[in-house]
């Protein structure tokens, strides 16, 4: 039997890269029809770098204050997406606001990850926001990128609640761990050719509905 075709995944990550390793576990164990061609950071520090490295991935660090514009900062990137034919552009914390150089290069082909339900709370320190807005219920999504902040039309999310007591650090990790499964999942979807975009709504061709809701706080 001939192996099945695996979707060529490009991830760009400023930070830990807590997201880019699930994403690396999933593929090692071989639970996503994808393989990652290519990990880019903006910052030589970024932990993410190192776990490309640690797993034998190709990365490059292409660092934003080398270039005086920010269309010439994504014109290298998406250099380098091309060299290696990028299927699948995966923002995985990476903290750069993406301009029309790269969104044209790469159509309704680049996804993000972001803490919070969008639409509430785009932007950055959303975590924090939640909790300070009195928000009873957080959680991840994982969305394609248009040219706005945080306002792609909506692939997937997983909702956490926000506990009393919580502080940024509590909710984000709860939110983490959502987003180390939903965002592999999503990936799959792409592999599997399942995911259509109609202007703002995304829908995932075979997916179950969901049947239950949540209150929090829970009701007696
Ligand atoms: C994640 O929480 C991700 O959702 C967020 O940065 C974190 C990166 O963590 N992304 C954004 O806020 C994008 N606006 P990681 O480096 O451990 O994957």
């Amino acid at each position: 039997m001939t192996p099945k075709k695996k979707l060529r995944l490009a991830i760009l990550a400023s930070g830990s890269g807590s997201n880019l390793q699930s994403i690396i576990d999933q593929c090692q164990q071989e639970r996503l029809d994808a393989e990652i061609s290519l990990v880019i950071s903006n910052n030589p520090a970024a932990g993410a770098l190192e776990r490309a490295k640690q797993a034998g991935i190709n990365n490059i660090c292409i660092n934003h204050r080398k270039f005086d514009m920010r269309e010439e900062f994504d014109q290298a990137v998406v250099a380098a997406l091309k060299e290696v034919g990028a299927e699948l552009v995966v923002l995985a914390g990476f903290m750069r606001i993406i301009s029309d150089v790269f969104l044209q290069a790469f159509p309704q082909k680049i996804i993000n990850i972001h803490p919070a339900l969008l639409p509430s709370f785009p932007g950055l320190q959303v975590q924090q926001k939640a909790i300070e807005y009195g928000a009873k219920f957080s959680g991840c999504t994982v969305h394609f990128v248009d040219g706005g902040v945080d306002t792609g039309p909506i692939i997937v999310q997983a909702v956490v609640p926000v506990f009393a007591d919580d502080c940024a650090d509590t909710l984000s990790a709860r939110i983490l761990e959502q987003e180390h499964k939903i965002y592999p999942q999503a990936i799959q979807w792409f592999a599997e050719g399942r995911v259509k975009i109609e202007g703002r709504q995304v829908k995932i061709e075979n997916s179950g509905t969901l049947k239950s809701t949540l209150i929090n706080p829970p009701t007696r």
